[in-house]
């Protein structure tokens, strides 16, 4: 699907990466260190490495070229998992097939793992190989998308809004938060890493928002019709803790449709960018429906 190499070799090299670029368990404070591995290494589909790397390549880019910035958006996405299933926030049990950081090593150190990570994640940033206007721009797309305007703003607003009945439009803009923008800003620093100009970058975080906004409705739509085997964390979860979800307030059937047109705008957004985005736009699709 991709140019070089195939996707699973893809995620290998992600793999690796993250490896490399996490503290060593031996090294102290050693179970910091163990938490932080623990929450990133051997689970998680790598989609927000994938389509950062994926949108390089869109761009005329290689994938050595958005390897780092493909990890630091890992690090940020696995760091929001570990404070997102905190009892203070949805309180789960399982994560990736195995129980939950807080459930491993107490809830103080799950909220220290996920501090290093956020920290690592820019880390990783800063010290990439690139020009240096190259490593300001993908900064400031991923701090932009993490913060306030992004996942912690999203997040925020997503436990503001247990128990309560809200509109569509609300929900999509916490939806757009949460997931939208850190997976579109995933897809903006590949662009960004490729040399791509700023108004591709701009094109590309329009097109993961969509994505990443329909890849969450879908999430929503597991939550519940999947099971704990597939998914590799609880269903029902968002029902237990009355979310407001887009089946909550749309029900099944229109949710599946909305991710769905969501999908066939993004699939829009990204049609200028040609045969090059081909791997694109396929792995978003599947990713979608969890099909890779
Ligand atoms: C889970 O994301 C949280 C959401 C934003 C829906 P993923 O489904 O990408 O989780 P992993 O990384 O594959 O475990
Ligand atoms: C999480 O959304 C979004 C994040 C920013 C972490 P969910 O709470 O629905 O994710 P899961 O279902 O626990 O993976
Ligand atoms: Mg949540
Ligand atoms: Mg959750
Ligand atoms: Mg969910």
């Amino acid at each position: 699907m991709f140019p070089y190499p195939g996707e699973q070799q893809l995620r290998n090299l992600i793999e690796a990466r993250l490896d490399q670029v996490l503290p060593a368990s031996e090294e102290p404070p050693t179970r910091l260190h163990e938490a932080m591995r623990y929450s990133v290494l051997g689970g998680g589909k790598r989609f927000r490495a994938l389509v950062c790397i994926a949108s390089s390549v869109a761009t005329g880019g290689s994938v050595d070229q958005a390897l780092d910035p493909a990890c630091a958006a890992e690090l940020v996405h696995c760091f929001s998992l570990v404070h997102d299933d905190l009892p203070s926030m949805d309180d789960d049990a399982l994560r990736r097939g195995k129980p939950t950081c807080h459930r491993v090593f107490g809830e103080g150190l799950a909220l220290l793992a996920g501090d290093a990570l956020f920290a690592l994640a820019f880390e990783v940033l800063a010290r990439m190989e690139a020009p240096p206007s190259v490593t300001t721009r993908c900064l400031q797309w991923l701090s932009e998308a993490s913060g306030t305007k992004g996942m912690v703003g999203g997040q925020t607003m997503d436990i503001e809004a247990e128990n309560s009945a809200l509109d569509p439009s609300d929900l999509r803009g916490i939806h757009e938060r949460k997931t939208g923008a850190l997976v579109g800003a995933s897809c903006a620093m590949g662009g960004a890493c490729a040399g791509a100009a700023e108004e591709q970058q701009r094109a590309l975080f329009e097109f993961g928002q969509l994505v990443g906004l329909a890849f969450q409705i879908w999430d929503d739509v597991l939550d519940e019709e999947g099971d704990a085997s597939m998914m590799g964390k609880n269903a029902m979860s968002d029902r237990t803790k009355m979310k407001a979800t887009y089946v909550s307030i749309l029900g099944l059937e229109e949710a599946r449709g909305e991710a769905e047109r969501i999908l066939d705008l993004a699939m829009k957004v990204a049609g200028p960018f040609g045969e090059k985005a081909e791997a694109l736009r396929n792995f978003a699709k599947r990713a979608i429906r969890r099909e890779c």
